[in-house]
């Protein structure tokens, strides 16, 4: 696929970006129908940004500490380097901001988040000890479009993990975060494409 055929996606991150490096991985691909033009962070410390930058991807911190609590003022200086940057798509990666239905708008349809739960269940905070105390069998990530309501968008693909006797948050949160770097380039490029659907036809079954 030539360049201009593909995506230009911005990736907005607070911390490690071990899902950026996937979809890092993903783009390397020269098929893949997605570029990874701008990675932007609210924290100028996101050990994700020095990840774009050693991959040669422009990236940059807009510190909300800066906007003095104006998170809608934060968000406009956000969607400038967006525009300015050509992006079409915007994928969150462990953003750790809530959104405003300003930059919410701006891109409606065309932002994506990764959750790690399987959607509806455990939107929010600490998922993998909320499914370990609620005792379910089946966990994992979801990639959904972003609205107004956090992490409620429509779904675009889900891995699930079993959950197992002995798990604690961080060994189920290791596995499901596998999952995760597997999941968001498969479910970018639906989204992107209408490729074939993310989840195979094999029934997963935990007892
Ligand atoms: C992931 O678990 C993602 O699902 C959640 O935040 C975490 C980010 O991890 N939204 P990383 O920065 O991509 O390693």
């Amino acid at each position: 696929m030539s360049g201009s055929a593909r995506t230009s996606v911005a990736v907005l991150l607070s911390g490690r970006g071990s899902n950026l490096a996937s979809l890092i991985a993903a783009c390397d691909d020269a098929d893949y129908p997605a570029h990874i033009v701008l990675v932007l962070s609210n924290r100028a410390d996101a050990a994700g940004l020095d990840l774009a930058r050693n991959a040669g991807i422009p990236a940059l911190a807009i510190e909300h500490r800066t906007f003095g609590g104006n998170r809608e003022t934060h968000e406009q200086a956000i969607d400038a380097e967006l525009r300015a940057a050509g992006v079409e798509c915007v994928c969150l990666a462990g953003y750790m901001r809530r959104l405003t239905p300003f930059l919410v708008e701006a891109w409606h349809g065309r932002m994506l988040n990764i959750h790690p739960s399987l959607l509806p269940a455990f939107p929010g905070l600490h998922t993998h000890e909320r499914a370990l105390q609620a005792g379910v069998k089946l966990h994992g990530c979801t990639v959904h479009l972003v609205t107004e309501a956090v992490d409620e968008g429509p779904i675009i693909g889900q891995a699930a993990v079993a959950v197992a006797p002995d798990d604690t948050p961080e060994t189920l949160a290791a596995r499901v975060l596998r999952q995760e770097h597997l999941l968001y380039p498969l479910a970018l490029r639906r989204h992107l494409t209408n490729a074939a659907p993310v989840a195979s036809e094999a029934t997963l079954i935990a007892v």
